[in-house]
């Protein structure tokens, strides 16, 4: 059974099923959002984000009976965040999509747009919102895809890093001292503008930090902060996951 939770005002949470089901159920989702994207305004712009969860969307949506449902010529593709490594290096966010099945759509090359993370991250950093305000529009992405990591970071948004707080840019280059190493991230900025925010969140592993992050104080975790009232985000999660969760809301979730 499908079920959609409105978790408190600014998250709403969809818990699908196993894996396969929850999977199955952010590729309608994604597809039904470009859609909708395209009939209103003939144009559907993604900010895809790195991780497994996303991997194993853009598998889905690759394949039939998911390929044939967009008029792929109207997709603009843009990322969340990027490692500071070319766009061969298998630890590249642009690479895994493009390896899990978006490079065998028919997209339009110029519509596709990599952070260049590798290099003159702080000009590329800037180069990209300048892109995105351009393409994207005023009113930014349609949707801007997410993870979160088990300590609590999104996009590479991570805990105690520059680029949380910073508020008049909408992407730029982050410092995480942990993994001594550039991200190019998007800002809180840019996805609280942004129409819509799904985040991704599968199996046992994810169950403690979805739990504290649902029910921590907005600025405990960065991933904490993904919604408003005005805009609620979206969690997308799977059994496995929300197991803490329906253990602390028996009777709702
Ligand atoms: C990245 C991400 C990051 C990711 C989370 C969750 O480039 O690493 O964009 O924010 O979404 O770490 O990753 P998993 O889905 O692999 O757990």
């Amino acid at each position: 059974m499908l079920s959609i939770y409105s978790f408190d005002d600014r998250r709403d949470i969809a818990i699908p099923g196993d894996q396969e089901e929850a999977i199955r159920f952010a590729v309608e989702h994604w597809i039904s959002t470009a859609e909708e994207a395209i009939a209103k305004r003939s144009f559907f712009s993604v900010a895809l984000s790195g991780g497994s969860t996303p991997h194993a969307i853009y598998q889905m949506l690759s394949q039939a009976p998911y390929a044939s449902r967009l008029d792929w010529s109207k997709v603009y593709l843009f990322w969340s965040d990027e490692r500071a490594v070319p766009p061969d290096h298998p630890d590249s966010n642009y690479h895994m999509a493009m390896k899990s099945g978006l490079s065998r759509l028919p997209l339009i090359s110029s519509h596709i747009f990599r952070m260049e993370a590798e290099r003159k991250i702080e000009a590329n950093a800037l180069a990209y919102e300048a892109i995105i305000r351009r393409v994207a529009g005023p009113g930014l992405f349609d949707l801007v895809m997410l993870g979160v990591g088990e300590d609590g970071h999104t996009a590479s948004l991570f805990p105690h890093t520059s680029a949380l707080a910073i508020e008049d840019r909408l992407v730029v280059p982050n410092w995480v001292e942990e993994k001594k190493s550039w991200r190019m991230t998007l800002t809180f900025s840019c996805i609280r503008q942004s129409k819509k925010a799904v985040i991704y969140a599968l199996g046992d592993s994810k169950k403690s930090i979805v739990n504290e992050v649902l029910h921590a104080s907005e600025s405990s975790y960065p991933a904490s902060r993904i919604g408003a009232p005005s805009k609620k985000s979206l969690w997308i999660i799977d059994n496995s996951a929300a197991a803490l969760l329906r253990k602390r809301h028996p009777h709702s979730i």
